[in-house]
């Protein structure tokens, strides 16, 4: 993050606090601001400050030891209507801030807050989702729809302008193979009534005759050299780029009827695209590039026809083939027509790939070619790659055994779900329940590690889970619910002379921290700060819940000042959750 860029952009009330702290330190240290912003540190205990400033890094231009600069810099800096206290501690120069001029902040906030401009329309692409059509969307699919939707969020949140691209896998060798199936053995009935599983079927039967693996992925398919099924599927694969007429319509076909399967889920997953497209229509433009390649001599081709780039000069071993022998087009013949074609239609700032981080050779060979060809846009793209969703004993039954079922998790969630708030006697809504518990085990966990899915995890109102943050929320909703007072949101409320408990403080510093916690999140590409954040702040607001009385506060005043702190929770927890997809309840 550029620091200047971000502090003007920002009108938030916490990081005025710091921003003023790292002003003052930047005058009296001479170091850049932006460096500051880096070094200041929370401190583990409140009672040490709220914010500080580790000295050693001064101790070699001043020739002193760094407890004597905190020392130093302690009796020096004077306290502020905002930084009130300055304090040493061993090395560290320590600053408190007014809790109450935070707290007065803190009432101030609406349903905007943690907004901000510091995307200022700046383009960013997003190439999420992404199923293979006639193959049913499994469960790598799932972890890139929702990261890919939070993303999408978390930058217009921002005031980016994200547009979301699903590049449907509608063509390549497991294409010809499903054609082939389709002539041979499809069932009437059965496509009509299930599409999904029909297609499914079909694809697997292939797979049994041509002895491969049933592969999920675009590029996973094993392109065997000598099999007379394979042979056949790349003879397909050439009619249909060629336009024969059967074959297109059978394409036709298979795409419609796995699309119906794709918008089921997306509906129930509550998630938009900007633009549905598919490899398909890329592979002219591909094919332009790597005969582009050709010319220039970037790219070699071989004997049989095959055409290959050289990824590493010093080793000529390493191929990565951008054109089949028979000329069709493949994976990544596609994907250069595809940027290219991308930069030229929407000019973006960057552009993600949200795919399983086995892609991570695909996508570089990819941005490494397109650098080599002379596309400066190639500095813009980046792969976000992501690991795997682990079932643990909980295997899902599918026909296959191998493939799981996106649908099926889904549905068993939702019904899992319903027995939860059933057995609880609540009244939560089991879609949202079960919707929000799925996203919220994949967000959770930082886009590279795995994740473990487990439903009993999952759907937990305790710990670390979606269920919890939700009923954390309606919480909150039903104390506003239950307050006499209607009016606490109505006219000023003076907190001068009131005394804050440290919960209070506690839950006050917490909510503060949001605003930053989102430019972090867009910044790194990483929801699962905002989930941990999330959790965190549920978890201050149930400390604060427990020994602050709301409804039996001891006077007036100090109930007015508690209703808009919850409600300041609640509108800080709705903004979180928002931005991972989940939806709240007001009552559960
Ligand atoms: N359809 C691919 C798969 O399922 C993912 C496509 C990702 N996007 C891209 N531009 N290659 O593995």
């Amino acid at each position: 993050m550029i620091y200047n860029q971000f502090y003007k952009s920002h009108n938030s009330n916490y990081l005025m606090f710091k921003e003023q702290i790292i002003s003052i330190l930047a005058k009296e240290t001479r170091l850049r601001k932006e460096e500051l912003n880096n070094l200041i540190e929370i401190p583990p205990n409140p009672e040490l400050g709220d914010y500080s400033f580790p000295c050693f890094i001064l101790s070699k231009r001043e020739k002193k030891a760094p407890n004597i600069i905190a020392e130093h810099f302690a009796k020096q800096i004077k306290p502020t209507k905002n930084i009130e206290k300055i304090t040493s501690a061993g090395p560290y120069l320590n600053f408190f801030i007014n809790k109450k001029a935070l707290a007065e902040n803190i009432l101030k906030i609406n349903s905007n807050f943690g907004k901000s401009n510091i995307g200022k329309k700046h383009k960013i692409v997003i190439d999420f989702s992404a199923p293979n059509i006639g193959k049913p969307m499994h469960i790598g699919h799932i972890r890139s729809t929702i990261l890919g939707d939070s993303l999408m969020r978390i930058y217009d949140f921002l005031n980016y302008n994200p547009i979301g691209i699903n590049y449907l896998g509608d063509t390549g060798l497991h294409i010809g193979k499903l054609i082939i199936a389709y002539e041979l053995w499809l069932d009437k009935k059965a496509i009509k009534k299930s599409p999904v599983e029909e297609l499914l079927r079909l694809y697997v039967k292939f797979c049994e005759h041509e002895k491969s693996e049933v592969s999920e992925g675009a590029d996973a398919d094993e392109e065997f050299t000598n099999n007379e099924w394979t042979n056949k599927a790349k003879e397909k694969l050439k009619l249909l780029e060629l336009g024969d007429k059967k074959t297109h319509e059978i394409w036709q076909e298979i795409h419609e009827a796995s699309g119906k399967g794709f918008d089921k889920v997306y509906s129930l997953l509550n998630v938009n695209f900007t633009e549905t497209t598919g490899q398909s229509k890329f592979s002219v433009k591909g094919k332009e590039i790597v005969m582009n390649a050709l010319k220039k001599a970037i790219a070699k081709r071989e004997e049989d026809g095959a055409v290959y780039v050289q990824i590493d000069k010093n080793n000529p071993e390493l191929k990565k083939y951008i054109l089949r022998s028979n000329q069709t087009a493949s994976y990544i013949t596609q994907d250069l027509g595809a940027a290219v074609e991308r930069n030229k239609k929407y000019k973006f700032d960057k552009m993600i790939y949200v795919t399983d981080f086995r892609q991570e050779g695909h996508f570089s060979a990819l941005f490494n070619i397109l650098k080599t060809l002379g596309y400066d846009f190639s500095d813009k793209l980046f792969h976000l790659g992501f690991g795997t969703v682990k079932f643990g004993n909980e295997i899902i039954a599918s026909r296959t055994g191998k493939i799981i079922l996106l649908e099926d998790v889904l549905n068993k969630t939702i019904e899992k779900a319903k027995q939860e708030i059933t057995k609880r006697k609540t009244k939560g809504n089991p879609e949202k329940v079960g919707v929000g518990a799925i996203k919220y085990i994949i967000l959770k966990n930082e886009p590279i590690k795995d994740v473990q899915f487990s439903w009993e995890q999952a759907l937990s109102f305790e710990g670390n889970t979606g269920p919890y943050l939700q009923y954390s929320y309606a919480r909150a909703s039903s104390i506003i619910k239950k307050a006499k007072n209607k009016n606490f949101n109505k006219g000023k409320l003076n907190i001068s002379k009131y005394n804050l408990a440290k919960e209070e403080i506690a839950l006050i510093k917490k909510i503060s921290d949001f605003p930053e916690i989102v430019i972090q999140a867009g910044d790194k590409m990483n929801p699962s700060l905002l989930a941990n954040y999330s959790h965190e702040l549920a978890q201050v607001f149930n400390e604060f819940y427990h020994n602050c009385p709301v409804i039996n506060a001891d006077n007036k005043e100090q109930e007015a000042f508690r209703l808009k702190l919850v409600d300041a929770f609640r509108t800080t927890l709705k903004n979180a959750l928002h931005l991972l997809g989940i939806e709240v309840m007001d009552e559960m």
